[in-house]
Order: C-alpha cells, then sequence, then structure tokens
C-alpha cells in the first residue's frame, strides 16, 4: 500500500470543485472538474448517457452532446463522412483560397504554423483516400508501425534519463522522466537539435492551449490568448522553415529530412514547405504530452496496486497488456469536441439533430460497464485488451499511437528492470491542469532501485 492512505487515488484530491452526486452537478469542463471526471462518468452512464449542452454547438443557436458510451463513440469515429471533423469542415473553408493560390501561382494569404496545418491538410488529404494516403507513406513509417526503429533510440533515452535518479530514491516523475521522454524522442525524431527542447516545449503549450486553458467544451480561448497564440506559432513556424531549408541543404536520418527528399506516390509530388511545416506542426501538436500523461498515470496506478508492479517484472510479457488497460481506465485524452452530425441522429433513443457538436469522451467510453465488466479493474486478460477508444478507433485513429505505444512500452521494460518497488512520497497533491487532457502536476515517488549485478546500489 502507499505510504498515507489518505494519498490513495487522484481523484481524492481537494480541488476546486465538490464531487458530483447528481447530474445537476456534472459539468466536465468547469475548473475543477477534472479532480471527479470519473464520478462524473458513473452519473452520466446512469442518468444521461448522452448529455445536451445547450447552446454550446459549433453554429450559432446549436447544441452539442456528450457521449459517452462506448458504443456510440465509436459509431461515431468510424464514420467520418456521417459524422464529419471540425477539421475537415476548417479544410473545406479554405480550399478555394488555396486553390486559387495555386491557380495563380502565389502563396495563398494565410499565417503560418496554425494554418500551415490545415494548408497541408488541405493540399495533402482532403479526402478519405488522400487521409489513408499520408498517413501509409508520411507518417506511418516514422510514428505509426515503423516506430519500431526507433527502438535502440528510445531504449538510450530512457536508460540516460534513468541513471540522473536512480540513485537517489526518490523522483519527481513528471519532470524527470514523463516528460522528457516523449520530449526527447520526439524532437530526435524530427531531427530538431536536442537544445532546442525548452523552446520547442514552450511552443508546444501554445499549440495545446485550447485544449487546456480553452473554456467550456468547444475550447474557446480569449482574444488576448489566441493573440500570444498567434504570435508564438508564428515564431515555431519560422524555426520550423529555418530547419527544412537547413534539411534540404543537409539531409539527415530524421523524419524531416525524410518530408523534404520523399515523392508523395498518392499526388506524385515532392512535399512544399509549407505543407512539411504543416506535418511536423501535427507531430508535435499529437506528440508532445499525450505520452506523458500515459506514463504519469501509469506510475500511480502501479504505486495503488504493488501486486501490479510485481507482475510485470516477474512477467515482462505484461507491460503490453499494462498499457493499454492503464489507457484504459485513465485515457490521456479524456475528450474531444470535434465531430459534427451531418443529419439527424438517435443515440441512446436520444435525438441529435443534424449540425451538433458531439463531444466524444473517450475516457467515458473506457469505462462503460455495458462494454467492459468491472471497468475500473485493470485486468491483463480481457478479450479485447487494447480494443479501447484511447487512441480513437477508425480510419482516423491516432497516427502516433505506434510510436506512444513503443514508448511506454520501453518506458515500462527499463523502469521494470532497474526498479525493485516504487511508492508514493509524502507530499503530493494529486492536483491536475486543466482542460481536457488528464494531466497530473507533479508526482512525487520513492523506490528502491534493483540490485546491478547481484548488488545493492550505492546509497541502498
Ligand atoms: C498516449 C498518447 C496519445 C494519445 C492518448 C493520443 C490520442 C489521440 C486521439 C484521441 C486523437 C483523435 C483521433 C480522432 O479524432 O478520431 C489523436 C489524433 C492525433 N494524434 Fe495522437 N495520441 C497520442 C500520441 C500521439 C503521438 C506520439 C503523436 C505523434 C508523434 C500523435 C499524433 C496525432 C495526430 C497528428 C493526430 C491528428 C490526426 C488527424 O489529423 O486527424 N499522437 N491522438
Amino acid at each position: 500500500m502507499t505510504s498515507d492512505d489518505s494519498q490513495k487515488t487522484p481523484n481524492h484530491a481537494l480541488s476546486a470543485m465538490q464531487c458530483p452526486v447528481s447530474l445537476d452537478d456534472v459539468d466536465l469542463f468547469g475548473p475543477g472538474s477534472q479532480e471527479h471526471w470519473y464520478e462524473a462518468y458513473e452519473i452520466l452512464h446512469a442518468e444521461a448517457p448522452v448529455h445536451r449542452l445547450p447552446g454550446e454547438g459549433f453554429a450559432p443557436g446549436s447544441d452539442a452532446f456528450v457521449l459517452s458510451k462506448y458504443s456510440d463513440i465509436a459509431r461515431v469515429v468510424k464514420d467520418p463522412e456521417r459524422f464529419r471533423t471540425l477539421l475537415t469542415v476548417a479544410i473545406d473553408a479554405i480550399r478555394p483560397a488555396i486553390e486559387e493560390a495555386n491557380q495563380a501561382g502565389t502563396k495563398p494569404e494565410l499565417p503560418p504554423a496554425m494554418n500551415a496545418m490545415i494548408v497541408s491538410m488541405a493540399t495533402l488529404r482532403p479526402t478519405q483516400e488522400l487521409y489513408r494516403a499520408h498517413r501509409q507513406e508520411l507518417t506511418d513509417p516514422w510514428v505509426g508501425p515503423g516506430a519500431t526503429r526507433h527502438t535502440a533510440m528510445i531504449t538510450r533515452v530512457a536508460d540516460e534519463l534513468l541513471d540522473r535518479w536512480i540513485e537517489r530514491g526518490q523522483v519527481e516523475f513528471i519532470s524527470e522522466f514523463a516528460r522528457p521522454l516523449p520530449q526527447i524522442v520526439l524532437a530526435t525524431i524530427l531531427g530538431f537539435p536536442l537544445e532546442d527542447i525548452p523552446q520547442l516545449a514552450e511552443w508546444g503549450t501554445f499549440q495545446v492551449m485550447p485544449f487546456v486553458y480553452g473554456k467550456g467544451p468547444r475550447n474557446k480561448l480569449s482574444r488576448e490568448q489566441m493573440a500570444s497564440q498567434a504570435e508564438a506559432l508564428e515564431a515555431f513556424g519560422h524555426y520550423v522553415e529555418d530547419q527544412v531549408a537547413e534539411k534540404r541543404r543537409r539531409p539527415q536520418d530524421d523524419m524531416i529530412s525524410f518530408l523534404t527528399k520523399v515523392t508523395y506516390q498518392a499526388l506524385g509530388r515532392k512535399l512544399s514547405d509549407v505543407e512539411i511545416i504543416g506535418v511536423v506542426y501535427a507531430m508535435v501538436l499529437g506528440g508532445l504530452e499525450t505520452t506523458q500523461y500515459a506514463l504519469a498515470e501509469q506510475a500511480q496506478l502501479v504505486c495503488e496496486d504493488a501486486n501490479l508492479y510485481q507482475e510485470l517484472r516477474t512477467d515482462p510479457s505484461r507491460v503490453r497488456p499494462f498499457i493499454e488497460e492503464t489507457m484504459r481506465v485513465r485515457a490521456p485524452t479524456q475528450g474531444l469536441s470535434t465531430r459534427l452530425t451531418t443529419r439527424d441522429e438517435v443515440f441512446q433513443g436520444v435525438h441529435v439533430p443534424e449540425g451538433s457538436l458531439l463531444h466524444i469522451r473517450f475516457a467515458a467510453g473506457n469505462v462503460d460497464p455495458e462494454e467492459y465488466a468491472c471497468p475500473h479493474e485493470i485486468q491483463f486478460d480481457r478479450k479485447r485488451v487494447g480494443g479501447h477508444l484511447s487512441f480513437s478507433q477508425g480510419p482516423r485513429t491516432c497516427p502516433g499511437a505506434g510510436l506512444s505505444r513503443v514508448e511506454q512500452t520501453i518506458a515500462w521494460s527499463r523502469l521494470t528492470e532497474r526498479i525493485e518497488r516504487f511508492r508514493y512520497a509524502p507530499g503530493n497533491k494529486f492536483l491536475h491542469q486543466p482542460g481536457i487532457m488528464l494531466g497530473t502536476l507533479e508526482l512525487l515517488l520513492d523506490f528502491d532501485a534493483a540490485p546491478v549485478n547481484g548488488q545493492n546500489r550505492p546509497g541502498e
């Protein structure tokens, strides 16, 4: 058990918001709601599995609906024609300007970075077919199924991070392991100089700003926030532009160099600078922080159940189901408001009009008792281990899932090899960042290092 039983689960943390006890108390987006999300999901499952948020839709006067049932969420994400993503709507809006600029041989009038991503989506993957080709040809070899090519590098990074604190017996797990691991890995894959990581991380925080500081189900930023975001992202766009120019001059074995050289078979041509910036932007947006949240939750789960960790130590083949089950019970991306209905729909008997915004709550679907018996239990032998919604499903499933799975597998393989047991250290508050990601702010752990060559390490 833990050094302090009152610290047992993050949901018991003090928070600005009281634990919801009835549907009236449920607000998934209010300040402090993060501390009680899982209690809210139980109420939603029992009383409002399709929960209407009046006036919160995309178009003025329309509504948003929170989907919390596994079957509804799976149905939505698997059918991108019927449930359109907001990004495809944005792409359709800017496509005429891009096509016009292309015909005139000029650049479309759009600021860099954020819009580079949308521009690259509009030109490289506007249709389902091109979306698939984009993934297969451009990202899969680096962050999808091809991510196993980074095994040696990720192992080295994990070991180097561990070397920094293994003799101390105590670690702040997030800043000293869970955060730097994916940051260093992604910077290495893209080919950014490692000394630029602090700057990249700062830009990364601006990229994810709507998902952290955005208000309500639409993650709305204030005017000032949008202005500071635009400024930071412009600087990021220039930085990537310089990197692309440098890679075109002196290509290396990294993803940006690859993108400068590759012929995109689906369109039979090379990529432009703005398209490369767009692809890179999406990688940083999706990949810089998400794996951190998974690792941080996993560390808490092994502190809360010492047997779990010992099972991983005695049988390393359990690391993979451990990762899948822990991502199921603590989804890093708890929910996204990214789909619009294109016709009237009925979910769980609830009428959802055409043009409604759907907030798909992956985390709630993952603990839907109709889909999973004893949904909060981690069971390595579940029938469809890995069938969770944390990376979404269907054609738009997370393109970086391969990389994240490799990172998590290596992280826990190295941790279990080098550390005998973890415990919570005193002083944890288990509070979470705002927004829709499950991000614990700080995690102090005590641990016993494993003996090296039969010897205890110094300090033990
Ligand atoms: C634990 C780690 C991660 C989680 C939980 C996660 C989760 C998700 C989810 C739920 C989506 C939305 C899919 C949809 O709309 O149906 C998504 C999209 C995306 N993810 Fe991840 N992700 C993770 C790691 C990564 C990594 C490591 C990368 C890249 C290196 C990445 C890149 C992306 C990108 C680019 C998209 C947008 C895809 C599109 O344009 O449609 N993700 N991710």
